[in-house]
Formats: structure tokens, C-alpha cells, sequence
């Protein structure tokens, strides 16, 4: 009898940040090592940019989901999940699907692609949950602007469906994104006609990287919260990315399970 041997492949955009890495991306593997113990667990990165960049300036190594996948193969893996550290099935769902789909003609007797954070109707109110722990007091005098990365992909409607369940919510959380709709303009039409005065400003991805950092949070002219307290507002920024909240590991972990279970939406 063969032998079973179980991996998850854990994917994320990366970061060449070190700091950001160990605390957004590093913490999320590790809880998912936690949780999974059967289940050798490793890490790849999709951006081929940041791959170079850590191994030209640090001489660090990580593979790309494709490489990943060729060792695992090559090491007789016979059961892989794949499970992206993504917010939404957008571009780069898209693209990893394509590549695990390679992996689809026998590679190994199993082999599941796990679900992004937003996929079925379901998922809005559990990350919505998730994000409730790191949210301050709701208030009606104060919102909090969350900045998703938005897409030029259809998936980008994600934000959309966010924005309408925190509604049922009862939360005062407007949802904006960097690269798509709903965009900033919007939030300040918002912000005015709900007559809030404080805004505290919140990254909805996984890292807070250059966009939180600097399209978000910095004193540039053009930063949100530049505009904001232009606008007359009092700013308070959280640089903290959802890969250091443990509600949304859960999450993660949770997508794994489905995978491991085959309660995936998702089929290959
Ligand atoms: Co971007």
C-alpha cells in the first residue's frame, strides 16, 4: 500500500518586507501548520517580482505556486490543498487555478484548490465577524474606511457585496478600494452626508504594505488620510493587515478543512 503523503500549499502575492512577511504571512502558515499537523505545509509566493527582489537582495529563496507544486510532485506527494492567502477570486485566483489545473492529470490522487476569504454569500457575515475584532466602538459619529485593493476583474463586485452585508450588519464601515469601485471619491461623498466627524482608517488586506503605508496612511498630498484631514476630518490610521488578526487565520483554516473535506464551491 502506498504511503499517503498530505501538503498544503499555502500561496500568497508576497511582501519583501521582513517585518510584514513574519507577522501577515508567516503567523497565517504557521497557525495553519498548528491546526493541520498531518499535513506538511509549505509557502510559495505569485509574484515573480518579489520572488527576485528577496532572492537578488537577500538571497532568500521561494518558489512560485508552479515550482512548489513540481517539488511536491517530484517528492511523491499523493494528497495537496492549495490554499491561497487571497481576499477575493479575483486576477490572481484566476491565475492559480490555471496553474494547480497543470497539476490536474494524475500529479497526485488528490489535489484541491481552497476558497479566498470572499467566495460564497456565507463568507461575507464570517469575515465581517473577523473584522468585528479589530474594529472599534460602533459609533454614528465616527466610520471606519476600509481599503480593499479592488480589481479590474469581476470579482471586484466582492466589495460591493462587503459594503451591503455590513449594512445588515448595522455597522458605520464604508468600503472603498485602491484599484477599483467602490473608489475614495465615493467614501468623502459618503463621510459628508452622514455628517461623521472621525474617520479611522483600516486596510482590508492581507499585508499592510505600500498601499496602506503610502496610499493609505502617509503624509503624502495625495494619501487618504491627507485628503481626509484636508477635508476637515480627524484621522486615525490602523497599519495592521488582516494576516495578523487570528479571526481571519481561522478563516483560512476553515478553507483548508473545506478543501481537505471537498466542500469546496470550487471545482478543478
Ligand atoms: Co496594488
Amino acid at each position: 500500500m502506498k504511503i499517503a503523503k498530505k501538503g498544503i500549499l499555502v500561496t500568497s502575492f508576497g511582501t519583501s518586507y521582513a517585518d510584514t512577511r513574519e507577522a501577515c504571512i508567516d503567523s497565517v502558515v504557521k497557525n495553519i501548520d498548528k491546526a493541520f499537523p498531518d499535513y506538511d505545509v509549505r509557502l510559495a509566493f505569485t509574484s515573480q517580482i518579489i520572488i527576485n527582489k528577496l532572492a537578488k537582495r537577500d538571497n532568500i529563496k521561494i518558489d512560485n505556486p508552479e515550482e512548489a507544486l513540481i517539488k511536491m510532485q517530484e517528492e511523491g506527494f499523493t494528497e495537496v490543498i492549495v490554499q491561497p492567502l487571497l481576499i477575493i477570486p479575483g486576477e490572481e485566483y484566476t491565475d492559480l487555478e490555471k496553474v494547480v489545473k497543470k497539476f490536474n492529470d494524475g500529479a497526485f490522487e488528490k489535489l484541491v484548490l481552497g476558497e479566498p476569504v470572499l467566495y460564497g454569500i456565507e463568507d461575507y457575515k464570517i469575515a465581517i465577524e473577523a473584522l468585528r475584532t479589530q474594529l472599534p466602538p460602533n459609533s454614528d459619529k465616527d466610520a471606519v474606511v476600509l481599503m480593499g485593493h479592488g480589481s479590474e476583474h469581476y470579482a471586484n463586485a466582492c466589495y460591493c457585496c462587503l459594503q451591503s452585508v455590513i449594512e445588515d450588519e448595522g455597522l458605520n464601515v464604508i468600503v472603498s478600494t485602491v484599484e477599483g469601485y467602490p473608489s475614495f471619491k465615493k467614501v468623502i461623498t459618503k463621510l459628508k452626508k452622514q455628517n461623521i466627524k472621525e474617520v479611522t482608517l483600516m486596510p482590508f488586506m492581507l499585508v499592510a504594505g505600500d498601499h496602506a503605508k503610502n496610499d493609505m496612511a502617509s503624509n503624502e498630498d495625495d494619501s487618504w488620510k491627507s485628503i481626509l484631514k484636508k477635508e476637515g476630518f480627524i484621522v486615525k490610521t490602523y497599519l495592521h493587515g488582516l494576516g495578523e488578526n487570528e479571526a481571519f487565520h481561522k478563516i483560512y483554516i476553515n478553507n483548508v478543512q473545506k478543501a481537505i473535506e471537498g466542500r469546496t464551491k470550487v471545482k478543478l
